[in-house]
Order: structure tokens, then C-alpha cells, then sequence
């Protein structure tokens, strides 16, 4: 049941490409020009706002999607965990589409924040893996993101198929308010269907990763720097190293750096930074030299590029192949993942039942 890996947790990391690549295929047409979605649609240009609520895992992905719906559909977003926007009542206008991301469908507050905005919200759309779920019942539309049953506790391939699903409807968003045009939809969804083939690649580097995670075993702490949008990565990263090896780690965006977190850097604290080679990357290279400078040890996982121009002093790096920097946080997520996996494997921990945690919080 466990494919010849040894934990569900493998299995279901190792089978991001396929189960990626025929997700893809659901969502876009044939001829690779347009992103087909459920009768009845979505019209973007009803919209003035998009309000995401979820959590955990599924929350970074709400948040790389803030990215997405402002950066190329210039459509302002905002994000918040469940737990929070259910008792702060936000106002809702009737120009807002509520998004509500799920694995499981049954996480409670997130079902209790999707309740507090029926009869507010234009519409209610969930995107979800459980199509049978209380979430996907009480929702104008529900998106399947055909991630198959995740069984690991630590969220994975769910998390990759969340992308998906939002990055498709950051593109149709983009197209519906005009702010893109065909050609670019196309190059970008043709992007998108190399993406399982780069996963493989990114696969591929296991012994690079078992080499850093049995450097990360050693640690107390450990920080994950991001910017843009691998800062959400960055959050999600440090959740799955804590989650299943128990290893204290903290996500920041790289920039606030220098605002605290710089103060814990030692020789002892690796600083994981993710950060693709982008026109920002010069930025991510003085927040390293500000870590090396205090003897902090950084783990760089970047392409080929940012390799070369991240200079001397990088304790390790982790290549991935090239990538268009809109796709990079799903691809980028393999790594994320890899490095948690293999840290626990390398301590022992229970990977696929971690400690106190449930695969479904049903309980607020
Ligand atoms: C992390 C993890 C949790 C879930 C969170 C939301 O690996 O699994 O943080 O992402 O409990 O669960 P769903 O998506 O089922 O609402």
C-alpha cells in the first residue's frame, strides 16, 4: 500500500508528478489555451476583493496565492487563519468571493468561518480534496484539487494540488479582468504542464537532501528565509520540520531578518533559505552574508544560477532545475518537503503519526 516506500509520507511526496500532471490536465483544456472549471464558472470581474481563509498548510497556500491574484491579476487579497477571521468578524461585502481551502474538508474552524459568510460573501468557493466533505457540501462551487488520499498526517501532494488549483484561478482571474492576455495565458499554462517533468528533476536530488538533513538531525533550531513568494514556503517549510522531527524551526521572510531573528543565528542555528535566482535574489544573497558574517550556517536551495551568484561561505547547496518564477513555489515545495522527510527519517520519529497531532482537527 505504501508503493515500496517505507513511510506514506514518501510515497505521497514521490507522487507529485503524476498525481500533479493529471490534475493539471482536469483543469485545462486539450489544446493547452484555456482553464476549464465546473459549470456555472467564476467571473472575476464581479469581484473587487478575495478574502482566503484556512489553516496550516493549506494557509500557506492561501498565501502564495496572494501573490499570485495580486501580482498578475491585480486583484487585492487578504488571508487569515480560520481560527482568527471566525471570531473577528470581519466586515464582508457583496463584491467578495470567500475561498475556503481544505484538505480534509472538515477542519472546523474553517467550516465555522465559512458559515460566518454565507448571505455576505457574492460566493463561497472551497477547494478541496474530499469532494464528499462538509466544506465542499456548504459551498457555492467546490474545486476538487485531485490529490487521491493523502494518508501521511504532514500534509504534501495536497499541498502542490492546492497550488495548482489557486495558480489556475489567479490565471483565469488575470484573463477575466483583462489584465492578461492570451499568449501569456498560453505560455504559462504550457509552463505549467512542464511542471511535473521539473518535479521529477527535483526529485531526483535526494542524496543532496539526505546529506542536509542529516545536518539539520543535529540541530535545536532551525530558521527558513524566503522572499516574496517562497516566504509563504518559507512558513511551510519550518511547519513540516517541526511537525514530524520535532526540531524547533521558524519561517520568516528574508527581510525581517535583521529585525530579530538574526539574533538567535549562531554556528549552531542552519538558516534554510529558498530562493530561486529572480530579480530579488541579489536581496536573499546580502540577507546569507548577514547570517555567515555571525557564523551562521546557510543551506541554500536554488538553481544553478543563484548558485553561482550566491558566491563563497554556503555550508550546503540544493539545486533545482530552472523554472518560470511564477510556478516556482510548487516546485519549490519538493525540497520543503524532502528536507523535513528525511531530517525525521534520519531521528527516528514517527513520520507518517506524528505526536499529538490528527490528520483532521474536527475540534476547534
Ligand atoms: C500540516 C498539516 C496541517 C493541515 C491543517 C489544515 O502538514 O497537515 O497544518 O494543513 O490542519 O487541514 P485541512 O487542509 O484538512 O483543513
Amino acid at each position: 500500500e505504501k508503493g515500496g516506500h517505507k513511510h506514506f509520507m514518501a510515497k505521497e511526496i514521490a507522487e507529485q508528478p503524476t498525481v500533479l500532471a493529471d490534475a493539471i490536465s482536469h483543469y485545462v483544456s486539450t489544446d493547452g489555451t484555456a482553464i476549464t472549471l465546473p459549470d456555472g464558472g467564476l467571473d472575476f470581474t464581479q469581484y473587487d476583493r478575495i478574502v482566503m481563509v484556512a489553516c496550516g498548510t493549506a494557509n500557506y497556500a492561501c498565501l502564495t496565492a496572494k501573490y499570485w491574484f495580486e501580482q498578475i491579476a491585480r486583484l487585492p487579497v487578504e488571508v487569515d487563519i480560520a481560527s482568527e477571521f471566525r471570531y473577528r468578524e470581519p466586515p464582508i461585502t457583496a463584491r467578495t468571493l470567500a475561498i475556503f481551502v481544505s484538505q480534509s474538508g472538515e477542519t472546523a474552524d474553517t467550516l465555522a468561518a465559512l458559515r460566518y459568510c454565507v448571505d455576505k460573501a457574492d460566493k463561497i468557493l472551497s477547494v478541496v480534496n474530499v469532494q464528499e466533505s462538509s466544506i465542499a457540501r456548504e459551498s457555492d462551487m467546490a474545486l476538487p484539487i485531485l490529490a487521491g488520499t493523502e494518508i501521511g498526517v504532514a500534509s504534501t501532494k495536497a499541498f502542490t494540488c492546492q497550488l495548482n488549483v489557486l495558480a489556475l484561478l489567479a490565471l483565469k482571474a488575470a484573463q477575466d479582468r483583462g489584465v492578461m492576455d492570451q499568449q501569456t495565458l498560453s505560455d504559462h499554462l504550457s509552463a505549467l504542464r512542464n511542471l511535473p517533468g521539473l518535479m521529477n528533476q527535483a526529485l531526483g536530488t535526494a542524496d543532496a537532501m539526505k546529506s542536509a538533513a542529516r545536518k539539520l538531525a543535529q540541530a535545536q533550531d532551525v530558521l527558513f528565509l524566503g522572499r516574496g513568494a517562497m516566504f509563504p514556503l518559507a512558513l511551510e517549510g519550518a511547519l513540516k520540520l517541526k511537525e514530524i522531527s520535532y526540531i524547533h524551526a521558524e519561517g520568516y521572510a528574508s527581510g525581517e531578518l535583521k529585525h530579530g531573528p538574526i539574533a538567535l543565528v549562531d554556528k549552531k542555528v542552519p538558516v534554510v533559505v529558498i530562493a530561486p535566482s529572480d530579480p530579488l535574489f541579489d536581496k536573499s544573497v546580502s540577507n546569507m552574508q548577514e547570517v555567515m558574517a555571525r557564523n551562521g550556517k546557510v543551506i541554500l536551495v536554488t538553481d544553478s544560477k543563484g548558485a553561482k551568484d550566491a558566491g563563497d561561505g554556503v555550508w550546503q547547496v540544493l539545486l533545482m532545475p530552472e523554472i518560470e518564477p511564477f510556478l516556482a513555489p510548487i516546485l519549490y515545495a519538493i525540497p520543503a518537503q524532502l528536507l523535513a522527510y528525511y531530517t525525521a527519517v534520519a531521528k527516528g520519529t514517527d513520520v507518517d503519526q506524528p505526536r499529538n497531532l490528527a490528520k483532521s482537527v474536527t475540534v476547534e
